[in-house]
């Protein structure tokens, strides 16, 4: 039997901090309320003058990712990127990402599924790698949310954030690594999230930022009422496929949209919430780019270690929503 293990995790956020106060500053909001309804506190903000555009951001985080599974560029079978918000329409943010890490040897894709983008791609993956047809495959999750943000509607230009993330993932026949993935979609309630024709320009104080002919319109709160039960129903589902019990569970690496989302899902799950991992009061919603980023995170602070179970779930515009169960495979260096 073939398994598909993650050998190494990375991150890249983009230097720029955007904080509650400075939203006060751009439209008609609060610290307190941002706080209080969503848990966030500051998010980052992609420049192209830093240099920070999808393909950068997302190349960073894959360097990184490949530098401590110690996996050359020219290994890698398939590149995935996750994304909602690439450079360009086409080509793909992966061929852009592939170049410039000089991956010459891989087919590269995108997968576009709202905030569970990386959580598809890491199913795509699997498949391929206990399939035989890659060894090494790299999945990224980058996006520039900021590029699509109307920032006249304080309903969701508060929530949204900037960054990536990746791993690299290998063929082993060592039991472990992904031990299932679980996707789902539901069409008919795309008009809660999706983007739409619109082109107001940034505020004066994010001058620089990219920005597209789209802006990304959201129905909150009927949006939160499909995420709980979605998020909770599809992890329940990962459990069982494995025969697990939530105490199996060590870590719960969610798509980071709004604390009050995972509070409801810990509570649905009877997970303790010290069992989730968040970092949205950093980086708020940073769609694909979310888990991989709290990932790379949650290992190199030492959140968990080779052998522990990992529960990864999402939800996002589609709707989508999945789930993945790992065996953690990296030691601590
Ligand atoms: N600052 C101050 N007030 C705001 C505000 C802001 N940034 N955004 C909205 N409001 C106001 C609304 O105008 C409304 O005012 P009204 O009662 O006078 O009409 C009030 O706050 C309540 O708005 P509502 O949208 O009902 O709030 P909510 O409790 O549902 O919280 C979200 C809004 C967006 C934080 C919440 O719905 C949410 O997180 N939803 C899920 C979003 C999400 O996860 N999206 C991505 C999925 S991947």
């Amino acid at each position: 039997m073939t398994f598909a293990h993650i050998k190494g995790t990375g991150s890249a956020l983009p230097q720029r901090i955007l904080d509650n106060a400075g939203l006060e500053r751009i439209v008609d909001t609060t610290d307190e309320w941002i706080t209080r309804r969503t848990g966030i506190k500051e998010r980052r903000i992609a420049m192209m003058d830093n240099n920070e555009s999808t393909t950068e951001l997302g190349s960073l985080a894959a360097r990184r990712a490949l530098e401590m599974a110690d996996i050359a560029p020219e290994e890698i079978d398939t590149i995935i990127t996750a994304t909602v918000s690439a450079d360009r329409i086409f080509p793909s943010a992966a061929c852009m990402i592939q170049r410039e890490l000089g991956a010459e040897n891989a087919a590269a894709y995108d997968v576009s599924a709202g905030c569970s983008g990386f959580v598809y791609a890491l199913e795509m993956a699997n498949n391929s790698i206990k399939a035989g047809v890659a060894k090494t495959v790299l999945v990224v999750g980058a996006e520039r949310l900021s590029s699509l943000v109307n920032w006249q509607d304080r309903g969701t230009c508060v929530l949204l954030g900037d960054g990536a993330g990746a791993v690299v993932i290998r063929a082993d026949e060592t039991e472990g690594g992904i031990l299932s993935t679980h996707i789902k979609s539901d069409g008919r309630l795309w008009d809660l999230l999706y983007s739409e024709s619109g082109n107001q320009p940034p505020p004066e104080s994010l001058k620089g930022l990219a920005t597209t002919p789209f802006h990304l319109r959201m129905e909150g709160n009927r949006l939160f009422k499909q995420a709980v039960p979605s998020m909770a129903n599809i992890a329940e589902l990962a459990l069982q496929k494995n025969g697990m019990t939530r105490d199996d569970i060590h870590l719960v690496i969610p798509h980071q949209a709004n604390i009050r989302i995972l509070q409801a899902v810990a509570e649905k799950l009877k997970i303790s919430m010290e069992k989730f991992f968040t970092n949205l009061d950093r980086y708020g919603n940073t769609s694909s780019a979310s888990i991989p980023i709290a990932m790379d995170e949650a290992f190199r602070i030492g959140r968990m270690k080779a052998g522990d179970h990992v529960l990864l779930v999402s939800f996002g515009a589609g709707l989508t929503w999945g789930a993945t169960l790992l065996r953690w495979s990296i030691p601590p260096s």
